[in-house]
């Protein structure tokens, strides 16, 4: 469903949603019509050459200075202008209302809220916003080029390892709004994909709240048999899990994956079918990506696993 909503608002660069990605379509609109203008008037200059009167003269030089240098001077100045102003908009701003940490992994989004007010909140491949604020990203990578590009908030900036990138975003109003890795980044760069869900202030603030919080011990027989058998089975190896000995970092936080809209950067809907799917089969799901199926495990001890996760909110 999540993934037919993706489709239905479309990920496009000409229905902007934000200040930056409608300044960056005004500028795409300019060149457009600009570029359409110059070609009509070349045309019409070709027309002119063509059925002009042999015997009709007129001055070659006032024509080579005023077409061939004076009118590409002064278009060219114009658009350094025009290009500059855009770029301003785009670049820092300050006093954010939230500043967010996006690494960039092999193939997925890690995203950290250092200032939240109860300790740090991490997720992953979900983008929580307050609407109609500024906000911050600081963007960077753990092991190739990446590239963050949601189309309908703002422009295309690169992660990169071991360099800072700093990207503003703003959404005018709540709602969900996708991305996509604009940058190949090997096998999976097509499922690297995520969404950023802009609330009003008041739900963020809460969402971010309910983040921070570590998730209660299961109370029903079928979710404790689920996180023994996550501890057990070898998950705590690369995924954290607050409250509970797991601690990895090579995946994303699981801390409350339940609460996800999506799986495996929106290469599935997150309920606990799919989630059990995903942990037997996810090789042939998004084959190449750095985790192992889990085919071998029998189907009650995944289906606990899953159930656990998904109650994980
Ligand atoms: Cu990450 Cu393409």
């Amino acid at each position: 469903m999540i993934l037919l909503g993706g489709c239905s608002t479309p990920q496009s660069a000409l229905d902007p949603q934000g200040p930056a990605a409608r300044a960056i379509a005004q500028a795409w609109w300019v060149m457009f019509w600009g570029a359409w203008a110059v070609l009509a008037l070349v045309m019409g200059l070709v027309l002119y050459a063509v059925f002009r009167r042999p015997q009709s003269r007129s001055s070659g030089r006032a024509f080579i200075i005023g077409g061939g240098l004076l009118l590409p001077i002064l278009t060219l100045a114009a658009l350094l202008i025009y290009g500059t102003q855009i770029g301003n908009i785009l670049t820092d701003r300050p006093s954010p209302a939230v500043r967010i940490e996006v690494t960039g992994h092999q193939w997925w989004w890690e995203v950290r809220y250092p200032d939240a007010p109860a300790g740090e909140v991490v997720t992953a491949n979900e983008i929580h916003i307050p609407a109609a604020r500024p906000v911050q990203l600081l963007l960077t990578s753990d092991d190739v080029i990446h590239s963050f590009w949601v189309p309908t908030l703002a422009g295309k900036l690169d992660l990169i390892p071991g360099k800072l990138n700093r990207l503003w975003i703003q959404a005018d109003a709540p709602g969900r709004y996708r991305g996509q890795c604009a940058e190949f980044c090997g096998l999976q760069h097509a499922r690297m994909a995520l969404l950023v869900i802009a609330q009003p202030q008041a739900d963020f603030d809460h969402w971010l709240t309910h983040q921070g919080r570590t998730p209660t011990a299961p109370a029903d027989a079928l979710r404790q048999r689920g996180r023994a058998a996550f501890l057990e089975v070898g998950c705590a190896d690369c995924h954290t899990v607050r409250g509970t000995p797991a601690d990895g970092k090579q995946g994303p936080d699981l801390t409350h994956v339940g609460s996800r809209h999506t799986l495996a950067a929106l290469t599935l809907e997150n309920t606990p079918d799919n989630l059990a799917r995903w942990i037997a089969h996810n090789q042939a799901l998004k084959p190449g990506n750095r985790m192992k199926s889990f085919d071998h495990l029998p189907d009650t001890q995944i289906t606990a696993i899953a159930a656990w996760l998904a109650s994980l909110r």
